[in-house]
């Protein structure tokens, strides 16, 4: 949700800042600008070059082509618009009234409106709709005060003043400031929103996230909640809130899948559906060990501490979207599978009226970007009240799921569940819900075991037959993958004028019916619904008619023959039926069957969402829509 680079050192900024962004677009693309500080006849004040353009960031690359951005020192901006319509002026950098201060920002400031209301009573006239405009003012009146007492302008000074702002910003933030009157310094800030620091050689490139990072360098240094930082070509200067200087290791990016990559594809998201058996087959080779004769060796190596685990009584899992579905499916596995009530919550809710709180709790925080302000929120909060309360039954136990080992989440919670998809660019999520719900296969299966003799769940026979089955999981996905590419991409054409679609699912396969239901809307924008299939008749019926199609999911199990029956009353009222079914005489109700293995009902989510996100890619594709980036949205959502 907005994504900010900046860098110093001896070479131009202007082509690594442009990449930086390239790979951050992923994070908005409503608008894109750069500012860059160039010395120019050894003059100083430098100038200050600030080129900004509405839309995806071909726009400002062509305008800086075009007009040049010279300077050795800059600052980038790719927006998802919060404050102020995605318009030019709207875009940043934001300037000072002088123009010679420049500012990035990814958050919100909440405070904004009083504090440009203070500025505006003070002469300062703004020239955009933005919270963030209200820094380079702010900043730019107090270097001019601290100028009038007599300090010399400098990248100290440039310091200083950004110190002394950030107490009046409200909110969560990460930015960036440059001066033209201290041309060899860059001043970066963060305070609940993602900031890192690449180190390179004489060389400094920060950014909101790793995939600015990874063709720049492998070295970093992730910023601090509250700390601030003076960078020049000769070093860092790290601040914490209280200003005390600070001295921290850098840490190593691993692997190579911070890059991105289309490949051959059309679209990553295409790419990252296809992606998804070398999810499986990574998570199979890691977490299921071939079984042992004659051994007690787990089913299920999962890398998690005895003190997470031993003595829980509930499990509570706090998620927003995508995640949110696999937290969904994950309560059931939770509770199906080990006998261990669990509760899910929308993030954005619990934060505002979290439950009582429970004692011998374990709560999970869901988010593939790991930056989800909503769900860093709320896990914030439970960690807080908990650690208030002296009976150490309530003490905190907090675990993440993501892809982002390194990330924010992963330095909030005690441990980390690393779903190791490699990185996700399309904006809809799909390798990365997969990874999800591994883990909590995994996290199910490991505390059934710890469990072992409880009352509820699932038997150790029965678990030993359900892991068997998921050793098949690569294989099943591979063959899913290439036969729904085919089957849809030929089907998409039926829907591609359709307004509304009905997904329908029961028991652990609700969650993927609104799965399917949000990957069809982000995409395709065609309206969609996801419902309980027992839930229809009381109310969304009515909706039902020729022009509505209805795509029912119904595996054998529990509720197999329950959803076949929710199927014929929608065929009743005309509705165009597709099912999620295995071929067979069960299933020749459907108009469309977009068919599934049979595997054990609780192992079926795995299978079932592939038809989803390939129907939904298909439709959004033959509208020619822009799939990985579609409108409005963003990969990260870092305000809340
Ligand atoms: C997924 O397709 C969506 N783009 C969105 O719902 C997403 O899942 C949600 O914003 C949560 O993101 P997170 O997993 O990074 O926390």
């Amino acid at each position: 949700m907005c994504g900010i680079v900046a860098l110093i050192g001896s070479r131009e900024a202007a082509p690594q800042l442009l990449e930086g962004l390239r790979q951050l677009e992923y994070r908005g693309y409503d608008s894109a600008g750069i500012a860059t500080v160039a010395v120019e006849a050894g003059c100083i004040p430098a100038r200050l070059h600030c080129l900004r353009a509405e839309g995806k960031l071909v726009n400002l690359t062509a305008r800086v082509e075009a007009q040049g951005a010279p300077g050795l020192c800059g600052i980038g901006h790719t927006r998802w618009a919060t404050h102020g319509k995605p318009e030019e002026r709207n875009a940043h950098p934001h300037l000072d009234g002088s123009g010679q201060l420049a500012v990035v920002q990814n958050g919100i400031i909440e405070n904004h409106r009083v504090l440009r209301e203070e500025l505006q009573a003070k002469g300062v006239v703004f020239k955009s709709d933005t919270d963030t405009e209200v820094i380079p003012h702010l900043v730019a009146r107090r270097l001019a005060e601290l100028q009038a007492g007599g300090l010399l302008a400098s990248g100290s000074l440039l310091l200083r003043a950004v110190q002394e702002v950030l107490p009046l910003l409200h909110g969560a933030y990460a930015l960036a400031v440059v001066w033209a009157q201290a041309p060899g310094a860059l001043v970066v800030a963060r305070k609940a929103a993602p900031l890192l620091i690449g180190l390179g050689e004489g060389e400094f490139l920060c950014a909101s996230d790793t995939p600015a990072l990874a063709g720049f360098t492998r070295t970093i240094l992730p910023m601090e909640d509250g700390e601030v930082a003076l960078l020049t070509p000769l070093g860092i200067e790290l601040y914490d809130a209280a200003g005390e200087r600070v001295q921290r290791t850098p840490t190593l990016l691993s692997g190579t899948e911070h890059v991105a990559d289309k490949r051959s594809f059309r679209h990553f998201m295409l790419k990252e559906i296809h992606e998804q058996p070398e999810t499986a087959a990574l998570w199979v080779a890691r977490h299921l060990p071939e079984p042992t004769v004659g051994a007690a060796a787990p089913l299920v190596a999962l890398p998690l501490d005895a003190g997470l685990l031993d003595g829980l009584e509930r499990v509570q899992l706090l998620a927003c979207g995508t995640s949110r579905h696999a937290a969904q499916v994950g309560a059931y596995l939770l509770e199906q599978l080990a006998g261990i009530p669990t509760d899910v919550f929308y993030a954005s809710e619990f934060r505002y009226a979290p439950p009582p709180l429970s004692a011998h709790t374990l709560t999970v925080g869901v988010t593939q970007s790991g930056e989800t302000a909503d769900t860093l929120a709320a896990l914030a909060m439970e960690q807080e009240r908990r650690r208030q309360v002296a009976d150490p039954a309530y003490a905190p136990r907090l675990l993440g799921i993501t892809n982002r080992a390194e990330s924010s989440l992963g330095r909030l919670v005690d441990q980390v569940l690393d779903i190791g998809a490699g990185i996700e660019v399309g904006v809809a999520a799909t390798k990365t819900f997969l990874g999800q719900l591994l883990a909590f296969y995994g996290l199910a299966f490991a505390l059934a075991e710890r469990r072992g003799g409880s009352i509820n769940g699932r038997s150790p026979e029965q678990r030993r037959a359900l892991a068997q089955q998921l050793r098949q999981l690569p294989q099943q996905l591979r063959a899913l993958v290439d036969d729904h590419d085919r089957r849809c991409e030929a089907l998409a054409h039926r829907f591609a004028e359709t307004q509304d679609v009905i997904f329908l699912g029961r028991g652990i396969n609700y969650p993927i019916a609104l799965e399917g239901a949000l990957k069809l809307k982000e995409i395709s924008y065609i309206h969609a619904e996801g419902y309980p299939a027992g839930e229809m008749k009381h109310g969304p019926i009515a909706l039902l008619d020729a022009q509505v199609p209805v795509v029912s999911i119904a595996v054998p199990g529990t509720v197999f023959d329950k959803v076949l029956s929710n199927a014929q009353e929608a065929k009743a009222r005309d509705a165009q039926l597709i099912g999620v079914a295995p071929e067979g005489p069960d299933t020749e109700l459907f108009d469309v069957v977009l068919p599934v293995p049979e595997v054990d009902e609780l192992l079926s989510p795995l299978l079932t969402v592939i038809p989803m996100q390939l129907l939904s890619y298909h439709i959004a594709a033959h509208r020619g829509l822009d799939v990985d980036q579609p409108r409005n949205l963003a990969k990260s959502v870092t305000v809340e």
